[in-house]
């Protein structure tokens, strides 16, 4: 067999793990392995080449065969260029590493012929067919690292922090990040935004005589540095908001993250073997587990039940 892997939309630490699973695993069954370069635009200009052995990858965050992101992928005529270059090649199985973007990017390609496997590779932990995504584990410790030093000069200060965490949609990094940091709030999509419970809520804590607090929120929500503004004013709290940006997609990958990187990167070979089509892989329960893709893009996330945990220990 011919097996092309790929690495698609934001990057995320764990990602050469989940390549290099793919790679070795493809050599162990003999098939012949390929790596598309610079995600979906890179496949439609035929950035295509024969996989070497990935050594020296595992621990290295970000993605060695780089990636992009492409909205004129969406078109029927892009796809098929995408999907005529690898059938040029004799390549009939691609393995996708992204995330949702990059899973309907595969189900579009599956349409004209190629054999899909997606892999969750995403910080986000926005894939319902998966617990957790490639990626979220390492960021949320380094969120973890930044909240820690900021409760230093928070403390010192007497002041509210506000965090603003990536996740695009979902609120998993904020919400996890909350629990491990002991933040006093949490704000996410899910969670919904109440301007004035929040500044009710850090008024109340600064009159019971606290000395600092955290608030973690998710980007996109409401502009944070205006919040801060509006925390200072009305709570008596100072209130400074840092955003953390783009640091939370670097980094070597955590142990946990590169197992499951090598896991999924691994078992998506498994399944082409097993002969199925284009499917999604996760891990649900501790269980490898794959769905059709189409089925696993319309699994609805669920609110990570750790929010009621912040509402007690908050
Ligand atoms: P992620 O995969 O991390 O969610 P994006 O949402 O940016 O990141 O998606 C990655 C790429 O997948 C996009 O740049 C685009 O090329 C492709 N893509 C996203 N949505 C679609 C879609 N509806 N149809 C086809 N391709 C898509
Ligand atoms: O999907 C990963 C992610 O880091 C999101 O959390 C964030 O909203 C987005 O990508 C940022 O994208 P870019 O790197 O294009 O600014």
């Amino acid at each position: 067999m011919k097996i092309a892997v790929m690495t698609s939309g934001g990057d995320a630490p764990g990602m050469n793990a989940a390549i290099r699973a793919v790679v070795r695993t493809a050599t162990y069954y003999r098939d012949e392995a390929f790596v598309v370069k610079e995600g979906y635009r890179g496949l439609v200009e035929g950035k295509i080449e024969r996989a070497g052995r990935f050594s020296d990858c595992i621990n290295h965050g970000g993605t060695l065969l780089k990636t992009s992101r492409l909205p004129e992928f969406e078109r029927d005529d892009i796809q098929q260029i995408a999907a005529n270059n690898l059938r040029e090649l004799g390549i009939e199985n691609l393995v996708v590493i992204g995330g949702d973007g990059s899973y309907r990017g595969a189900l579009g390609l599956s349409r004209w012929g190629i054999n899909c496997m997606c892999v969750p590779g995403t910080i986000d932990n926005d894939i319902a067919s998966s617990d957790y995504t490639i990626g979220f584990d390492t960021a949320l410790d380094t969120i973890l690292q930044a909240v820690d030093r900021l409760r230093d000069t928070s403390s010192s200060h007497q002041r509210c922090t506000l965090v603003e965490v990536m996740g695009r949609r979902c609120g998993d990094l904020a919400i996890y990040a909350g629990v491990c940091s002991g933040a006093e709030l949490v704000i996410t999509n899910e969670t919904g935004f109440d301007k004035q419970f929040v500044l009710d809520e850090m008024k109340k804590a600064r009159l019971r005589g606290k000395q600092h607090a955290i608030i973690i929120i998710t980007e996109g929500v409401t502009d944070s540095t205006q919040l801060a503004k509006d925390i200072s004013e009305y709570t008596g709290f100072g209130c400074r908001a840092t955003i953390l940006g783009h640091v939370q997609r670097g980094g070597n990958p955590t142990g946990n993250d590169r197992i499951l990187a090598s896991q999924l990167g691994s078992y998506a070979v498994d399944v082409i073997h097993e002969g199925k089509c284009n499917r999604a892989v996760g891990k649900v329960d501790g269980k490898l587990v794959n769905y059709d893709i189409a089925e696993a893009l319309e699994m609805k996330p669920k609110m990570s039940e750790l929010y009621e945990l912040i509402k007690k220990l908050g």
